[in-house]
């Protein structure tokens, strides 16, 4: 795919240039970012979360501030405390390699980091110097080690956190409890750590035995305004002869739940599909119904993971837009499963991400094309 300045880019890490709106939003959040705010960044899956954070919050970071050292750290998954430490080395590396290529620099960094796990290696061929995270040793406290290296650098350096999927940590035993005593002593480095799961916000940071309670700035991203998509979308359409309007793009937006990677998705199907007109809704559905046919296989192999009761809650969830919760009569009813093996499957699908809770509007299927292939496909 080539990445011209006028494509629709989607399931991908957006650069600035690509991003479309929010630009209040971005303000505030580097605002709080430059006083040092610990903040968690909240909005649901494929809503721009990360190229905010690791592109667009991180280069203002990086052009305001004197001896920047953004660090990135993407928690998806983790599974054990080892793994937190890998995937912390590996960032910090990481950064200093991108930040400090300078031979002299990493040398004096040495003094700093040559009691954590990590290796100074010169490239024979090329004289240059490398960082790298050395996993593995016996040390059973490597987690603390990486934590207290960080507050190590943060006497030095301009840290900035920027912490992703944070939310997995919660599933690792003692991993959040770590976390929390290393870095509350971070006390003038901001911290973003970016979440996906509604439920598990509040009962991380609002509720009072947790450790992090009361600890950062909750912060919900929105959806991108209409009235930004409109020139966004008509930049990209005008190598086409394409044009579409604020109405029409309204509801191209409902149609994805407000969800920008799928909004984009369908851009890019209009912009390969049709040419010279005024886009319509008609024109959005049938580019809808006709990308869910193209993906029929890809959708298919997502599922096949999924129980029959899995895959028959996700067919029921699929004829709304929203469900109010698992506990909604009509959804039990319709299943025909007890109130508590629904819940237990709902739970199960939000733990995957195959599901999202929105604020105010309940529950949905994550990925608003895959509802429209459920729906279709019985
Ligand atoms: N502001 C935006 N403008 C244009 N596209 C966006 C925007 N925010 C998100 N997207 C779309 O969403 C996709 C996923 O973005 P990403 O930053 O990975 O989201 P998240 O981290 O919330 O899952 C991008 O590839 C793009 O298609
Ligand atoms: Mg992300």
């Amino acid at each position: 795919m080539s990445t011209t300045e006028n494509d629709f880019l989607y399931n991908t890490v957006l650069q600035s240039r690509q991003y479309c709106g929010r630009n209040s939003k971005i303000a505030e959040l580097e605002k709080l970012v430059m006083e040092g705010k610990k903040i968690v960044v909240y909005a649901p899956r494929r809503y721009g979360k990360t190229s905010l954070c690791q592109n667009i919050i991180k280069e203002r970071f990086v052009k305001n501030t004197k001896s920047p050292l953004p660090i990135y750290c993407d928690f998806m998954d983790v599974n054990s405390l080892e793994d937190i430490n890998d995937r912390l080395g590996d960032a910090i590396a990481l950064s200093f390699n991108h930040f400090f290529p300078v031979k002299s620099t990493l040398k004096s960094l040495f003094s700093l980091i040559k009691n954590a796990s990590f290796s100074i290696n010169s490239n024979a061929l090329t004289g240059e110097m490398d960082v790298q995270f050395v996993p593995g040793s016996s040390d059973k406290l490597k987690l603390e080690k990486n934590l207290s290296l960080l507050l190590t650098l943060s006497k030095k350096y301009n840290l900035l956190l920027i912490f992703d999927e944070f939310q997995d940590l919660y599933y690792v035993n003692t991993a959040l409890a770590k976390m929390r005593s290393q870095l509350q002593q971070l006390q003038k480095t901001p911290i973003i750590m970016l979440w996906s799961k509604k439920k598990l916000l509040s009962e991380i940071f609002a509720h009072n035995n947790s450790p992090f309670f009361n600890f950062a700035t909750e912060y919900t991203l929105p959806p991108v305004d209409i009235a930004d998509w409109v020139p966004y979308f008509n930049k990209r359409f005008k190598s086409v002869n394409l044009t579409i309007d604020k109405e029409t793009l309204k509801e191209l937006s409902l149609l994805c739940c407000h969800v920008p990677n799928s909004i984009c998705e369908i851009g890019a199907a209009l912009k390969v599909r049709l040419k010279n007109k005024a886009i319509t809704v008609a024109d959005v559905l049938e580019t809808i119904l006709e990308i869910v046919n193209q993906r029929q296989q890809s959708y298919r192999f997502q599922l096949s993971p999924l129980s029959s009761n899995e895959k028959k809650f996700l067919r029921i969830m699929s004829e709304k837009a929203f469900v109010s919760s698992f506990l909604n009569k009509d959804f039990i009813a319709s299943l025909r499963l007890s109130a508590s093996g629904t819940k237990k499957i709902g739970e199960r699908l939000l733990k995957i991400g195959m599901i999202d809770e929105e604020e105010g509007l309940g529950l949905r299927i994550s990925n608003p094309l895959l509802r429209y292939f459920l729906m279709t496909r019985h």
